[in-house]
C-alpha cells in the first residue's frame, strides 16, 4: 500500500467508525499503563504514543502527571477525536500527524509506546524505517513498549494484513539498539465480544 493509500485508509476508518466503533477500542488501557508505570522513573519523563489514534491512553498519561506527552498518528481524524475529547487539556499534548515510516525528527522521548501499529508493517523496509526512527528518538536507558498481535492472534485487522509476533521474534526486529527486558500477553475483547491475543515487548535502548 502506498503512503497515500495508507493515510486514506485510516482517515476513512476513523471518520466512519469513530472512537469506540473499532475492534481495538479499550475503555481502559490497563496493560499499557501497567508496563509504562514499570519503566517510568517519574512522571517527568517524555513519552510518545506512536499510532495512538483516538486512544484514551493520552488522557490517562495526563492524569498521571506526565509533563511531556505526544501522540503520533497517520490519521488527523483520529487525533482530532482525541483532541476534542480532551478539550482544554489537549494543549498539553504535542500532536504529530505523520506516517511513522516517513517521519523525520520527532524529538527525544524516554518512553515510546505502540499498541497495534508495528504489526501493520508487513514490508521489511518499513519495519527498518520504524526501528531507525525509534533508535533516533529514544536515548540510551529509555524504553520502548510495543504491543502486536501474538502468534495465535488474528492475521488481519481493519481489512489489512498484519505480522504476528512473540517476544522473541519482536526482539529480532528491535535487536539493533534495543534489548528485551520484559513482556506480557493480553487477551483483548473487541466491542463485539471477539477475543484477540496480543503480545507486549518491553525494551531498553542500549
Ligand atoms: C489498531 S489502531 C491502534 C490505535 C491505538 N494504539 C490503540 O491502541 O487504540 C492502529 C493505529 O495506527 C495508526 N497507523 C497505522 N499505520 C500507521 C503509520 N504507518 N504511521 C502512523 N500511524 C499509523 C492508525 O491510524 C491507527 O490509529
Amino acid at each position: 500500500m502506498t503512503q497515500q493509500g495508507r493515510k486514506e485508509h485510516w482517515e476513512q476508518v476513523y471518520s466512519t467508525r469513530g472512537q469506540t466503533g473499532v475492534s481495538w477500542y479499550q475503555s481502559e488501557p490497563t496493560r499499557s499503563l501497567e508496563l509504562i508505570r514499570s519503566v517510568a522513573s517519574d512522571a517527568r519523563g517524555r513519552i510518545i504514543d506512536v499510532g495512538g489514534g483516538a486512544s484514551v491512553l493520552i488522557d490517562r498519561l495526563l492524569d498521571l502527571g506526565f509533563e511531556t506527552v505526544a501522540v503520533l498518528d497517520i490519521s488527523g481524524t483520529a487525533l482530532e477525536t482525541a483532541r476534542a475529547r480532551l478539550g482544554r487539556r489537549s494543549g498539553a499534548v504535542r500532536w504529530i500527524e505523520a506516517d511513522v515510516t516517513e517521519a523525520g525528527d520527532i524529538g527525544t522521548f524516554d518512553i515510546w509506546h505502540d499498541r497495534a501499529v508495528f504489526h501493520f508493517l508487513t514490508e521489511a523496509a518499513d519495519r527498518a524505517r520504524y526501528v531507525e526512527l525509534a533508535r533516533r528518538t529514544v536515548p540510551a536507558g529509555g524504553h520502548l513498549i510495543v504491543a502486536t498481535f501474538a502468534d495465535e492472534g488474528p492475521r488481519r485487522c481493519s481489512d489489512l494484513d498484519v505480522c504476528r509476533y512473540n517476544p522473541g521474534s519482536l526482539a529480532s526486529e528491535f535487536g539493533n539498539g534495543f534489548s528485551l527486558v520484559g513482556g506480557a500477553g493480553e487477551t483483548h475483547t473487541t466491542p463485539w465480544g471477539f477475543q484477540q491475543a496480543f503480545t507486549y515487548g518491553v525494551f531498553v535502548r542500549r
